[in-house]
């Protein structure tokens, strides 16, 4: 495999070595791949650029996007019909003491209000699409091959690129160059996966750590929220499998909480693309699930510390001193 910094998700030991190896060769901790990237040497943009199309085009023709694309029919249309069906804000949604534009405007959504007109699978609906750790795609053949499928599956659903932010510490500039080229929209700051919503909101994050689902869970902690989100991602179902429930409890509690409330079907399992999209699944939260737990469970609840989690699995943001305000 061509250098991937990262090899699999599953070896849980060693990863916070890879990251510490890493960040050690872009600067130090906390320091981002934007800040070293003038360090970097040179890449063949129009190289690497050509390597993602011939991924996208290789991908196209495979199986494994035939059966992706009969999954994310199936997951997209049933989503569809809850996003119609609900009305975008609801007075039982709001939490105590939460108005409904409580969030400050700069740790909203910032790619906003859909345009109106068909989008994606015939719904009135468009999504947005926040990419977390997809990887240093200019030398990693799984990174460059989960970026592939990203693309297509912007195409597919017909999110315009713009409305597609994507985050990666590690990103050099001549990345965060391809995709600005791409047309992908890229972001500079470490959100640690804290992402709030308002307009349904696909997040594709293959590969990355637990902390960053649950942080993520966390922001959008609530039934409203929830049901206008999609995550491509970790197999829930498999975190739990893998974790003593008490860990899975004690720092990922988001996680935790949310297993029974999850719709998650599998991505397909295909040799070829196995490194690419191992362990990965599309889940959902069906509205219907979320109103059936007490409704205590959508109380405000504590921003994830992880005071004793032995290996956190992402990068931080240090500058902020890791608090956003919210959820
Ligand atoms: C295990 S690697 C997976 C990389 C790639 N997706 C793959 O499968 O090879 C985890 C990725 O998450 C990224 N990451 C770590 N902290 C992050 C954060 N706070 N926000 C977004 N991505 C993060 C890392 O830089 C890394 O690229």
């Amino acid at each position: 495999m061509e250098g991937c910094p990262w090899q699999t998700v599953s070896s849980k030991k060693g990863t916070k070595k890879r990251i510490n190896k890493i960040r050690t060769e872009i600067g130090g901790e906390g320091t981002t791949s934007w800040e070293s990237g003038c360090q970097d040497n040179e890449v063949d943009c129009g190289k690497i650029k050509l390597k993602i199309q011939q991924a996208k085009e290789e991908l196209t023709t495979s199986t494994f996007w035939y059966f992706c694309q009969r999954l994310i029919e199936d997951c997209f249309s049933k989503f569809v019909e809850q996003i119609k069906e609900k009305p975008s804000f609801r007075v039982e949604d709001i939490r105590p003491g939460e108005e409904p534009s409580s969030t400050p405007l700069h740790q909203q959504d910032t790619q906003l209000v859909p345009e109106p007109g068909e989008g994606a699978l015939g719904s009135r609906h468009e999504f947005n699409c926040v990419c977390y750790g997809v990887g240093r795609f200019s030398s990693c053949i799984t990174s460059r091959y989960q970026l592939a499928l990203l693309l297509l599956l912007l195409e597919k659903l017909q999110v315009p690129k713009h409305r597609c932010r994507v985050f990666d510490p590690l990103f050099s500039r001549w990345e965060i160059a391809i995709l600005q080229a791409l047309g992908l929209t890229v972001v500079f700051e470490n959100e640690e996966g804290k992402h709030k919503i308002l307009t349904p909101t696909i997040f594709y994050m293959i590969h990355c750590g637990k902390a960053l689902y649950n942080n993520l869970l966390w922001r959008n902690w609530s039934v409203d929220s929830l049901s206008k989100v999609i995550i491509i991602g970790n197999s829930f179902k498999r975190i739990e499998e893998r974790l003593l429930a008490r860990i899975l409890m004690r720092d990922y509690v988001y996680i935790s909480k949310i297993l029974k409330q999850t719709e998650e079907t599998a991505f397909p399992e295909d040799p070829q693309y196995l490194a690419m999209f191992s362990d990965t699944s599309v889940h959902w939260f069906p509205v219907q699930k979320l109103k059936e737990v007490p409704s205590e469970m959508w109380l405000p609840a504590e921003e994830p510390a992880y005071l004793e989690c032995e290996e956190l699995e992402i990068i931080r943001n240090q500058r902020q001193g890791n608090k956003i305000v919210g959820p």
